[in-house]
Parts: structure tokens; C-alpha cells; sequence
């Protein structure tokens, strides 16, 4: 089996960092979603994969390179522009041609392994296997409508009166019929070829469609909140409440609540950092609580007092005057942020005086 990874569209939702980055390449425990992506599809044995990528081409190539550190064979597939999955599908055609294929989207991160879902598909014949969760606002999905014996009898985009609450997850396992599929329906009213309407197609034209319903967490991680959820979660998974600090990382003087794991080259002084924070290479933490939160390569929070549920973009830094006394925690003194790339905010240091100055 193949792999399609999907990386392109624009991370509207995650603006500003995804501006200068890839919504793709944010880092979860301080390894881009990509990373975790591409090892899912190599431990169930897909390892000729193509992602298909937009405006951040060179990025993406730069991060996760030709696959061979995984024993993978990655190779890019362009997408002029956003216009759908099911587009994604079409421009990949050459790289997929008549093969069987998983199709991942590259914001979306699974608790489990592929194993059970990918498991006797190539055998089967069916035309497509979908994967399913039980979702509470079925409406921002796809959603799956199945018949009394449990068969998906009918697919619909982002439906306002939704048949069930069973979503189309980011994992979709696809026979060659898809290409007829996709070559067949027309954009969506947003403006997309919907993957949903192009595996309608296929229930339309008889073709079998199964599906799994997914056991463990499942998370899309183009927005801030359930970034920082997806982010707990691999935190806890990877360190329990412990503590990984990477050889060339300083701690002076500091209290690590973890789940907390810090790459080379950061530097936390004087400071509080945990539970469930994400430190990043090469940054700065000093005189400073940070909780819950991702620091992108090279970020700094310094002198201010707490900084929560917050992302900071690659150098970005956020600074506040220290009060005589030190850090302080009360009401009114948390920060909570997602700031793009090299962003600097600049926080007056007391609760007294707390003003916020210009630059
Ligand atoms: C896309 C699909 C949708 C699916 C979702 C999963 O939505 O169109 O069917 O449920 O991914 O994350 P989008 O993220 O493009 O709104």
C-alpha cells in the first residue's frame, strides 16, 4: 500500500504562525506533526508515501527530506492551490496510479496505531474504508450515515441537520475506483472537490464501503486549544509526570513540573516551568512560570510572571518588567498566547502597575 500525506492548505485557523510556517510542522513534545504522521504510516509497513504540499514546499522538504531517516521513500507531489482532498487525490494520480493507499491528513494526530484500521484492506476488494469517531459537534465534519446492520449507506459534508454523530476521521483507505471518484464530482459550495462526495460517488455507484470506528484519542490540531490538548496528551504519553531534559539543556535554580520535555540548547532560569510544557531548542525561560503551553525553537518568555495555554512561534519572545518582590501569581497575571514567528510582546511587570507599554 501507498501513503498520501495531505500538507498543503493555509492554517487559517492557527494565523499568525502559520503565516511563516506550516500548520504541519508545528511541533507536538518538540517534534513537528509531520514526524509523527510519516512514523504511523512506516510502522504499518507504508513506507512509499507522497506528500502533497502548497506555498510550503520548501519547508516541508526541509523537515522531513526524502523519508530515508525512517526507511521511508518520501517524494512531493504539488498542489497549486487549497482546493480540496478530494483535489489532492487528483493531482497525486501519478504517484498513486492503480495502487491501493492511505490517505493521512497531516494535522491529524491518532492515540492508536494504523494497524487495525489498515489490517486485511488490501484483501478485501472494498472500494474505500473510512474511519469513524463519535464527535460531539458532528456538524464541523463529515459525517457517516449507517443502515440498522451497521453499513455506511450515506456520506454528507458538514451537514446543519447530521444523520449520526460518527465523523469522518483524517485516515481514508482507498482502491483504484477512487480516481474515477474524484475525476467525477463538481466543487463543493465552499469551493472544494470534497472527498466525502467523491466516496458517495463511489456508495452511488455500488461500490462497498466499510469502515472502523476509531478506540482511541483522535485530534485535528489546526486550532490553538487542541493543539495544546494534543500536546498533553504525548507529553503525558512520552514522560508520565517525569521529566526529559536533552543533554546540552541548562536548568539553574528552577522547580520542572512535568510531563515537561526540554531540547538542547534552552535555558530555564529562575523560573517554574510544567506541567504539560514543551520546551524548545535553543530557548529562554527566566524569571518565569510557564504552564500548559509550546515554545517553539528559540522562543523566550522572560520576567513575566505566568504564561499559560499559550504557543510561541520560532524566536518569538514574550518579556515583562520583574517586580522587586519576583514573580507573583494572582488573578489577572496570566498570559495566555499564540504568537507567530519572531512576535514580541512586552508586558509591564506588576500587578500595581499594570500597564502595558508600547514596543
Ligand atoms: C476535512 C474533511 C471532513 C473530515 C475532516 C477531518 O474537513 O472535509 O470530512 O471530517 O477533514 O478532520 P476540513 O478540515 O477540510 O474542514
Amino acid at each position: 500500500m501507498k501513503g498520501l500525506i495531505l500538507s498543503g492548505g493555509s492554517g487559517r485557523r492557527l494565523r499568525p504562525l502559520t503565516h511563516t510556517s506550516a500548520k504541519q510542522l508545528v511541533p507536538i513534545a518538540n517534534k513537528p506533526i509531520l514526524h509523527y504522521v510519516v512514523e504511523d504510516l512506516v510502522s504499518v509497513g507504508v513506507v512509499d508515501i507522497a506528500i502533497v504540499v502548497g506555498d510550503t514546499v520548501e519547508e516541508v522538504r526541509a523537515s522531513v527530506g526524502d523519508g530515508s531517516r525512517w526507511g521511508a521513500n518520501v517524494t512531493y507531489v504539488h498542489q497549486e492551490a487549497p482546493l480540496g482532498l478530494a483535489h489532492a487525490v487528483l493531482v497525486a494520480g501519478e504517484f498513486l496510479r492503480d495502487d491501493p493507499f492511505v490517505m493521512y491528513l497531516g494535522d491529524n494526530m491518532f492515540e492508536d496505531s494504523l494497524d487495525r484500521v489498515v489490517d486485511g484492506f488490501v484483501d478485501s476488494g472494498d472500494a474505500a474504508r473510512l474511519l469513524l469517531a463519535g464527535v460531539e459537534d458532528p456538524s464541523a465534519f463529515g459525517v457517516a450515515e449507517l443502515d440498522d446492520s451497521g453499513v455506511i449507506v450515506g456520506l454528507v459534508e458538514k451537514p446543519a441537520d447530521p444523520p449520526s454523530n460518527l465523523a469522518l476521521v483524517g485516515v481514508y483507505l482507498f482502491g483504484a475506483s477512487i480516481h474515477e471518484a474524484v475525476r467525477s464530482i463538481q466543487p463543493s459550495a465552499r469551493g472544494e472537490l470534497e472527498i466525502t462526495d467523491a466516496i458517495q460517488w463511489l456508495l452511488d455507484d455500488g461500490a462497498a464501503v466499510d469502515h472502523r470506528v476509531l478506540d482511541g484519542w483522535w485530534i485535528d490540531t489546526g486550532k490553538k486549544d487542541p493543539l495544546l490538548a494534543c500536546n498533553r496528551l504525548v507529553l503525558a504519553r512520552m514522560a508520565g509526570d517525569g521529566v526529559v531534559i536533552d543533554e546540552g539543556a541548562e536548568v539553574v535554580d528552577s522547580t520542572l513540573v512535568g510531563p515537561v520535555v526540554v531540547a538542547a540548547g534552552a535555558r530555564i532560569v529562575d523560573s517554574t516551568v510544567g506541567p504539560s510544557v514543551a520546551v524548545g531548542a535553543g530557548c529562554r525561560i527566566e524569571g518565569s512560570t510557564v504552564v500548559d503551553s509550546v515554545l517553539m525553537e528559540g522562543s523566550a518568555v522572560l520576567g513575566h510572571r505566568r504564561v499559560v495555554a499559550s504557543v510561541l512561534g520560532r524566536e518569538a519572545q514574550v518579556q515583562g518588567a520583574h517586580l522587586s518582590g519576583g514573580p507573583v501569581d494572582g488573578v489577572g497575571a496570566d498570559l495566555s498566547v499564540l504568537l507567530g514567528d519572531h512576535s514580541v510582546v512586552d508586558v509591564a511587570g506588576g500587578v500595581e502597575g499594570g500597564a502595558i507599554r508600547d514596543g
